[in-house]
């Protein structure tokens, strides 16, 4: 069977990862999942004084980038983690303080430049799930499957907090959670680098309706007419 990229856009926390994850699992791919990178990248920022005032340090940010190792590892579980310089970081990439930094990490040109490569490198040989922001605009470009996902920020707020309370969190509310959620929309669609957007040839999946499984059957059957020939 051919391989192709598949490129999976789209607002953050609305299933894109859950869904991509699957479908890699299922077909046998690479799953990538970008937003992971920039979280990597933020938690390097915070831990070393780069970001004040909402304001990242780029001059210093720019000297440090070649130490700045981001891998994933499988856990025994087959479950995929995020790496910052050999150390597992998965848990922390995911607490409410790199969550509000990251929208203005990821905006920085030289840190979409490093990321964009290395998810390049990582797609030389197709047969990958990517997800992220602008896996269908700029990483992949000629992606042979592209999916731009959408929910409502409400649905998308509440899919995040039953994510944190499923994992032990219970300090964040529902309104942090929307109001985090809807302001890095806002950032996501309007920074000058490599903005969300969905590519001319992607298609939409609106999943705020959907089950789960209605979702990985939709994408299963778009894989599927464009790899069975
Ligand atoms: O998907 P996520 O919520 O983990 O993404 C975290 C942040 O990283 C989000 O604010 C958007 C940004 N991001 C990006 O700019 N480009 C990507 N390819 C992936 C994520």
């Amino acid at each position: 069977m051919k391989k192709i990229t598949i490129a999976v856009d789209g607002f953050s926390s609305c299933g894109k990862s859950t869904m991509s994850k699957e479908l890699a699992k299922r077909v046998g791919y690479v799953y990538v999942d970008t937003g992971a990178m920039y979280r990597g990248v933020t938690l390097y920022c915070l831990r070393n004084g780069l970001i004040s005032d909402d304001k990242v340090d780029e001059q210093r940010l720019g000297e440090q980038i070649d130490e700045i190792s981001i891998t994933f590892g499988i856990d025994e579980n087959g479950a995929q983690y995020l790496m910052l310089n050999g150390e597992n970081v998965e848990k922390e990439i995911r607490g409410m303080e790199v969550s509000g930094k990251v929208s203005i990490v990821a905006a920085v040109p030289l840190v979409r430049e490093a990321m964009v490569e290395l998810q390049r490198k990582m797609g030389d040989d197709k047969g990958i799930v990517m997800d992220g922001r602008d896996i269908g605009t700029t990483v992949f470009p000629d992606a042979e499957l592209k999916i731009f996902v959408t929910a409502s920020p409400q649905i998308r707020a509440q899919r995040r907090l039953d994510e944190m309370r499923s994992k032990g969190n219970f300090d964040v509310t529902f309104e942090d959670i929307l109001f985090n959620v809807e302001e890095r929309d806002r950032i996501d669609q309007t920074r000058a680098v490599s903005p969300l957007r969905k590519a001319d040839d992607a298609l939409v999946l609106d999943n705020s309706e959907m089950t789960i499984d209605e979702q990985n059957e939709w994408l299963m059957a778009e894989f599927k007419k464009r790899t069975e020939l």
